[in-house]
């Protein structure tokens, strides 16, 4: 069975890759990657040489590349989370996130139905998609498959735009396919201009913590491998022609997040009690910034019987020991365009 991963050198992307090719030695996993600045091949540095892998350098925006890359492997599955992810750079560039998450679905989506669909019995179109695309909540309620779209940013708006196309493939071409819509994800490899890899950053480094507005926006959050666990999940028992949404059913307020991220730092790195929090800076909001999300996973649950693994303390203390223990990582990825996206973002 062949599997084409788009987007296997990034933060998720990398613990699904490791996950595939360690769990399923039959399956061929092909990670298709352009390695954007996300993108790092260090993140699968343990499984480069394992005989049922293949990185590809490559590019989902390109048509022609992508066509004849369907041609020569027939892929018989796909899982998809090659994208333009990060909400801040969506507001300073849209146009690089249309690029990627629409035409680039779409390049896959065509490709997908001339060269997979008519070879293979058995094929499926696993679309990555994010709790963003259905908005922000009031102060209740949470988000299920029915939730109407209504997405605010550039990026959640690229990403429900995928996300329809994929449904209409399925109902035009009977292309099959799954969507998954994702809460906020945190672990290792998370690239640290996204919010917790970035305070974690800045407070061995003890500079300002920049919280957005009153502090008071509510994300759910989950660890990155619960998140890879339930891909597998879906990939397995998901129905076609289904969504299901993906949570922990763990609702946060950045600041209280970030206190207590604060209090965990200060324990690991022995510094006295309340340092960390002194670099708390509140700065200008983020424009079109979503209240709350919150995710409702009961579907997932009841018919496909996932639930998260790690409980958010556990899975906040190992992230903060991989930032500690992976120094080197960080600096490389800070390096260079790093610098000069963190001095534009919060006028350093
Ligand atoms: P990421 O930014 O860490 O990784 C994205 C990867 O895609 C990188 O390796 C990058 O090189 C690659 N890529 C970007 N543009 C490409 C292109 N044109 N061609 C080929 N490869 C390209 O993102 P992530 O946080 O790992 O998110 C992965 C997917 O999951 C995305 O589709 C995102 O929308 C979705 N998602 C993310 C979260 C989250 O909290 N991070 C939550 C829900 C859903
Ligand atoms: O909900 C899923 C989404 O979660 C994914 O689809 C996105 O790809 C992913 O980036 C993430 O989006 P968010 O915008 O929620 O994540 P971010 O880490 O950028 O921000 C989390 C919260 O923290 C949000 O309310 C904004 C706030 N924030 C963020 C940064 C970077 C700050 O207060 N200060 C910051 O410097």
């Amino acid at each position: 069975m062949k599997i084409l991963i788009t987007g296997g050198a990034g933060f998720i992307g990398s613990h699904v890759v490791r996950l595939f090719v360690n769990s399923y030695p039959d399956y061929h996993i092909f990670n298709l990657d352009a390695l954007t600045y996300a993108g790092n091949l260090e993140n699968l540095s343990d499984i480069e040489h394992a005989s049922n892998y293949t990185f590809i350098k490559g590019d989902i925006t390109h048509a022609d590349f992508i066509d004849s890359l369907f041609e020569r492997y027939r892929f018989d599955h796909v899982i998809h989370l090659a994208a333009e992810s990060h909400v801040d750079r969506s507001i300073t560039d849209p146009m690089a996130f249309v690029n990627t998450n629409v035409f680039g679905t779409v390049h896959l989506l065509n490709a997908f139905k001339t060269h997979s669909m008519p070879f293979h019995d058995k094929v499926l179109f696993y679309h990555i998609s994010t709790d963003e695309v259905y908005g922000s909540l009031g102060e209740t309620g949470l988000f299920t498959e029915t939730t109407p779209y209504d997405p605010n940013s550039p990026y959640s708006a690229s990403k429900a735009s995928s996300d329809h196309f994929v449904r209409a493939y399925g109902e035009t071409y009977a292309l099959p396919y799954i969507i998954t819509n994702c809460s906020n994800n945190y672990g290792p490899n998370h690239f640290p201009e996204k919010l917790i890899p970035l305070f974690i950053n800045n407070i061995v480094q003890e500079k300002p913590l920049p919280v957005y507005g009153d502090g008071k926006y509510t994300r759910d959050w989950l660890y990155v491998i619960d998140h890879a666990r339930a891909i597998d999940t879906v990939f397995h028992k998901g129905v076609t022609g289904e969504t299901y949404n993906i949570g922990g059913f763990n609702e946060w307020q950045n600041i209280d997040l970030v206190k207590l991220l604060c209090s965990l730092m200060d324990q690991k790195l022995g510094r006295p009690k309340g340092s960390a929090q002194q670099l708390i800076t509140y700065i200008k909001d983020r424009p079109g910034h979503d209240r709350r999300y919150a995710i409702d996973a009961t579907k997932i649950n009841k018919q496909l019987g996932w639930s998260p693994s790690v409980n958010f303390e556990q899975g906040l203390a190992a992230t903060i020991d991989w930032y500690l223990d992976n120094t080197e990582w960080l600096d490389r990825v800070t390096s260079g365009a790093y610098q000069e996206y963190y001095s534009k973002m919060y006028n350093t």
